[in-house]
């Protein structure tokens, strides 16, 4: 067949136009399902805390990620007003990501250790108490207990999905999730054995009651703080 019939036959060009398409779209992305490594391994990144998960479930309830991203992009004010610019690996146990595309507040990917647990009570409270221009609602219900009934069915279900949780951390979920708010708790140490580096305290100044606010301050204290930066090299990781 010469090019002047295809050209001339409208179709049969739009056929062979979306065939070609196609093979150029399969033989660039299918790789990518089955490359072992499309996402680097980072160091430090590891599943969240059945506490933290908890927390970036209401964190998905409330919407923040309408206001707030949680991508640093590699441009020079963007890494000298958040810090080191995200790498895939930070969210790649996020589901779905919460990168976001809205940034009516300020990007929260390394908010981690950046207040204290009260100032973060505090702010989501009433927000302009702390920030008078703010234009963030406040979130006093947060104060609520949180509902813990179906913690291990959110672990499995995120295993589904290839988060990595290991047997011991499914079985131990709902202690784990507890004891993590409660640092005199038998269980505290086991938290921190399971999850390197989980901040284990009382994060909502209610040691009494675990709350949802406790949960939505873990993670947001643990958000950029898992890879360490002052070891993290990034041509090593480029192979
Ligand atoms: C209507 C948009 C909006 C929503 C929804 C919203 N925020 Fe904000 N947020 C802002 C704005 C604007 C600021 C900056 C002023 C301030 O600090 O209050 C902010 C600031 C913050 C800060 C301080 C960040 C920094 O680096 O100074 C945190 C933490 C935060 N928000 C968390 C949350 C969480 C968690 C939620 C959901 C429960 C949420 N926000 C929902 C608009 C929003």
């Amino acid at each position: 067949m010469n090019h002047g019939t295809i050209e001339r036959n409208g179709s049969l060009l739009l056929v062979l136009s979306l065939l070609v398409v196609a093979i150029g779209g399969l033989v660039e992305i299918a790789p990518l399902f089955y490359l072992e490594n499309t996402i680097e391994k980072v160091k430090g990144v590891r599943p969240y805390s059945p506490l933290e998960l908890m927390g970036q479930n209401i964190y998905k309830r409330e919407g923040c990620n309408l206001c707030h991203s949680q991508m640093i992009r590699p441009f020079k004010d963007e890494v000298e007003r958040y810090g080191h610019y995200s790498l895939a690996a930070e969210s790649m146990y996020d589901h779905p990501f919460l990168w976001g595309s809205k940034r009516t507040g300020p990007d929260l990917a390394r908010v981690g250790g950046r207040y204290s647990d009260e100032w973060h009570r505090e702010h989501m409270k009433a927000p302009r108490n702390l920030v008078p221009e703010s234009v963030m609602p406040g979130y006093p219900f947060l104060m609520q207990p949180l509902k813990v009934h179906d913690i291990q069915a959110h672990l499995k279900v995120n295993k589904l999905l290839g988060v990595p949780y290991t047997k011991d951390q499914i079985d131990n979920a709902a202690v784990d999730l507890v004891s993590q708010a409660n640092p005199d708790s038998d269980g505290a140490e086991d938290v921190e054995a399971r999850y390197p580096k989980a901040l284990v305290r009382d994060f909502d100044g209610k040691p009494e009651t675990l709350t949802e606010m406790d949960a939505l301050i873990a993670y947001l204290q643990v958000l950029g703080t898992m890879v360490d930066f002052s070891t993290y090299d990034a041509k090593a990781n480029l192979r």
